[in-house]
């Protein structure tokens, strides 16, 4: 295939913008997928994508398009929207000459919208802006295509007018990709040199990697080596994703496919590794930049018999995304397992989901937290600041853009959805990372009948110290079973208790409304109480919901 008539291109976009669902339009138009009602957003390939209603991984899907007599490739990317996976997205465009920035049109730019512009900017990507939903009522593309001039320096005459929905202008977008969106720079006769920009483990065929060429060619049964394992490999299998694999004789310099070369081991293929031939060796592609995990939990299996099987399915898993980082741990209460970073509670919550539904395993996570500095010394006497605004643009008369410097802690876990709920939907947020600051900080324990339980400590600011341990306090009580006998709940900094809350003694006995002999009836309802027992986990003697853990964490 000529390199000219390639284009890698990915779209971005803030959440619910539409990228899926013009994803799915671009795929129908050029009869990659049928036009079902059943081929709804195609690409969102996932159980969790599909209960949730949101895209967590990118995907790839290779369209053929004719315009002007001539047929091109167009390589596409789908991406997530939401702050939690921008790393899925930084790493889509790293593979990518081109984006489409979807921009709905009646609810304008928002806060992903500008930190997804910036990534594709600062890649010096061609950016084709797509204002979206124009059939929607409040639709105001004037104003949107204004708002783009001014914050992005792009001419509003660029923008694109669509509706994904309708397939409204659809075309455009086609023809626009084919003229703007400049084709790889690859040459055929260069020797092989590829990027990993994705894998996944498939229970068959080992490892499976996203790869785009950037040099060269590469067919079934060369002989290939990554830069990162050193190891050789034959390859089995090369092919484009459409968005279903499907097997080609070859791929080429400037191309997006697959590639399966019996790589057994998760570790072989790591995301941001370059693939060469054995024989033609060539300097590594730079890769990635490590994911930064912003919020940290413990997790450990339900059952310790079951960690062997957690620990593979967990490899297994943080290959397909790697900006999970693993550490082994042990816990007094939990046993055995692993502490685990993640970029935002969404994220964590998406891993947990996908552990189950994918891996069939079941996990107990424990409350999340922000990295911390602690030195210590007599004087940690600083005063740190909650919250300090740092500067305000108006993107026009009804948008105001804040920039403000805030303890992670404070934004990690419910700060968006409370944001959300006092603006009634309007505001939107998004957030980097700004380094250590001093701040007053204690560790508050939380105690079960005297106990302390590790797993339920955390660090809060002093000031905040007596609200939040009567607040835990409460959601503890709520969460936890009454048990036989009487179950103090206790928030502590030190030997000094700040909250108590009591949880009365109490029994269910599930075979109360079962008079008489029907055994089988006996054995169903006890057999019902065990597995909701399965749920719970043992601290001491006092059995806590595995999912206590987190909602505690969680605002009523
Ligand atoms: P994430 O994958 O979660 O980042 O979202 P997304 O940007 O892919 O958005 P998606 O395609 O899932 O669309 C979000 C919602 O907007 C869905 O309910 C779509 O049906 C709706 N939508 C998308 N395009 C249009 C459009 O052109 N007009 C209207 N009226 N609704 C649209």
């Amino acid at each position: 295939f000529p390199v000219e008539n390639i284009r890698n291109f990915s779209i971005i976009a803030h959440v619910d913008h539409g990228k899926s669902t013009l994803a799915d339009r671009l795929l129908e138009m050029t009869g990659a997928i049928a036009k079902t009602e059943r081929n709804k957003q195609v690409l969102d390939k996932l159980q969790v994508e599909r209960e949730r209603g949101i895209t967590v991984k990118a995907q790839t899907a290779s369209l053929f398009y004719m315009y002007n007599g001539q047929t091109y490739l167009l390589n596409l990317i789908d991406t997530p929207g939401h702050v939690d996976f921008s790393y899925e997205v930084s790493r889509s465009i790293s593979a990518c000459q081109g984006v489409l920035l979807i921009v709905d049109a009646n609810q304008g730019i928002q806060a992903q919208t500008v930190a997804n512009f910036y990534l594709a900017f600062e890649a010096q990507l061609t950016i084709i802006p797509v204002l979206n939903k124009i059939d929607l009522k409040n639709a105001d593309p004037e104003r949107v295509a204004s708002q783009i001039e001014k914050v992005f320096d792009i001419p509003k005459e660029d923008c694109i007018r669509i509706s994904a929905k309708l397939g409204t202008n659809v075309d455009q977008v086609l023809e626009e990709i084919v003229k703007r969106i400049p084709p790889p720079v690859a040459r055929g006769d260069e020797p092989f040199k590829a990027l990993v920009f994705d894998s996944t483990f498939d229970h068959y065929r080992g490892v499976v990697t996203n790869i785009a060429l950037f040099g060269g060619q590469v067919s079934k049964g060369d002989k290939i080596m990554s830069a990162h394992a050193g190891k050789v490999y034959e390859v089995n299998e090369v092919g484009i994703l459409r968005p279903e694999e499907q097997p080609t004789d070859r791929l080429y310099g400037g191309q997006v496919g697959y590639l399966i070369a019996g790589m057994k081991e998760v570790k072989e293929a790591q995301i941001g590794d370059t693939l060469f031939h054995q024989k033609h060796p060539v300097e590594a592609l730079p890769g990635f930049k490590p994911a930064k995990a912003m919020v940290f939990a413990g997790m450990y299996p339900v059952d310790q018999s079951e960690y062997s099987s957690l620990r593979s399915a967990v490899d297994r898993l943080t290959l397909n995304d790697s900006s999970v980082t693993v550490q082994r741990d042990s816990s007094h209460a939990l046993g055995a397992g692993w502490r685990l970073g993640f970029l935002g509670l969404l994220h964590m919550e998406v891993f947990n989901q996908r552990l189950e539904q994918e891996y069939n395993a079941s996990v107990i996570m424990t409350v999340p937290t922000v990295p911390y500095k602690a030195v210590f010394s007599s004087a940690k006497l600083i005063k740190g600041h909650r919250g300090v605004q740092k500067n305000m643009v108006y993107i026009d008369d009804q948008r105001v853009m804040m920039k403000y410097l805030f303890p992670l802690n404070e934004v990690i876990v419910d700060f968006y959805d409370h944001l959300k709920s006092l603006s009634s939907g309007y505001a939107s947020f998004d957030y980097e990372d700004a380094g250590y600051q001093p701040a007053d900080l204690v560790k508050m324990d939380i105690l079960l009948n005297g106990k302390p339980v590790e797993e339920l400590a955390m660090i809060v600011h002093r000031d905040k110290a007596y609200s939040s341990g009567k607040a835990l306090c409460e959601r503890l009580k709520d969460c936890i079973p009454r048990q036989l006998f009487e179950i103090a709940v206790q928030a502590a900094i030190g030997s000094k208790v700040m909250a108590r809350e009591t949880i009365k003694a109490y029994r269910k006995n599930v075979l109360a409304k079962c008079y008489g002999g029907d055994i089988t009836r006996k054995m169903k309802l006890l057999k019902k109480q065990a597995e909701g027992k399965k749920k719970m986990r043992r601290i001491g003697n006092i059995e806590v919901p595995k999912d206590a853990f987190i909602s505690v964490l969680k605002r009523k």
